[in-house]
């Protein structure tokens, strides 16, 4: 037990102090190791103190598990959080960011950000001496994507070779799920409306990173899509940010929508996913959400349990 903690931790400690902005920032042997980390968490097999550290976290958009799950995961690794709510910091009043970046990093001792753009948190990893999470951008939702391997991880007993359909807009979650996705081993399949496809240059960068075979493909019929998944996955069709969006999307994704029909065309053995929070009635019905609702909720728990390992490694605790 000891030696295989020592293996885990060395692969692990080299992304000590090191920024978490995209999937792509952990490569594959470390993905693997992390997820066995949150494991040994989950059982209450390890302790780690970090002793009294602190994360800071900036949020401009609405979160429930993402928020909460870092305050716990903190809590139970012996350190607090600070809410630096951009309303009631000088941000709100235009403060750049980077002079904000360099006095939290005073204080703080790693910050999770959730904005609009990409470049945005790239601009606090630049000017933070700190460690930075991507606590979701319009580009990307890694942490998400963590919490959604390791479910899938729990209920397989393996990822490599695993059919995932994500079926609906190609946003920040799907963009995760392929690139994160690609390094485990999964074969993801993206499916949304025509024109609402993930961005070309993040597919590529999926490929790319590909690595035990799986493959990363783009359709447009959830239909055909769905035949031999193993994981249907959704998430809303309008982000937060495309609120005006939103009655044109109900239109446009209504074929998209998971339900009983479309779920009868997958793997007898299918499990439904949803990062949540959902829009029941229009992505996925009541009934095909509450039918896997112990899976989706399992889902949501493991945020707290691979965000726990990942600040551990962040802030050198193995
Ligand atoms: N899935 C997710 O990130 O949820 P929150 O928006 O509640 O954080
Ligand atoms: N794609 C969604 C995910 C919410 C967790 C959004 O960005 O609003």
């Amino acid at each position: 037990m000891a030696s295989a903690f020592t293996s885990l931790a060395s692969k692990l400690t080299t992304f000590s102090q090191k920024n978490f902005l995209s999937s792509s920032d952990l490569n594959s042997d470390q993905i693997f190791s992390l997820l066995e980390l949150a494991k040994e968490l989950k059982k209450g097999n390890r302790r780690i103190d970090l002793g009294n550290r602190v994360l800071g976290l900036i949020f401009k958009k609405a979160s429930t598990r993402t928020r909460v799950s870092f305050q716990v995961a903190m809590a139970r690794l012996g350190g607090q959080t600070v809410d630096l709510n951009p309303q009631i910091t000088q941000l709100g009043r235009g403060e750049p960011i980077k002079d904000t970046a360099r006095v939290l990093s005073r204080y703080c001792d790693v910050l999770a950000i959730r904005t609009f753009s990409q470049q945005e948190l790239e601009a606090y990893a630049q000017w933070s001496t700190i460690p930075v999470i991507n606590a979701l951008t319009d580009l990307e939702h890694p942490c998400q994507a963590l919490a959604d391997y390791l479910t899938i991880q729990e209920k397989f007993g393996q990822l490599e070779g695993v059919n995932l359909s994500y079926i609906g807009d190609g946003n920040n979650v799907a963009n995760s799920l392929m690139i994160c996705g690609a390094m485990l081993g999964v074969n993801v399949k993206i499916c949304s409306p025509l024109g609402f496809e993930p961005d070309a240059q993040i597919v590529e960068k999926a490929r790319s990173l590909s690595e035990f075979g799986s493959k990363i493909s783009i359709s447009n019929d959830p239909f055909v899509a769905v035949k031999g998944a193993q994981v249907i996955y959704t998430d809303v069709w309008a982000s937060m940010g495309q609120e005006e969006e939103h009655l044109k999307r109900k239109e446009i994704f209504e074929k998209f929508k998971v339900d009983k029909k479309l779920i009868e065309l997958a793997d007898e053995e299918v499990i439904i996913l949803h990062c949540l929070p959902a829009h029941r009635g229009e992505e996925i019905t009541e009934d095909a959400l509450e039918s896997q609702s112990r899976h989706i909720f399992d889902q949501a728990e493991n945020r707290l349990h691979v965000q726990q390992a990942l600040l551990a490694v962040q802030l050198g605790g193995l």
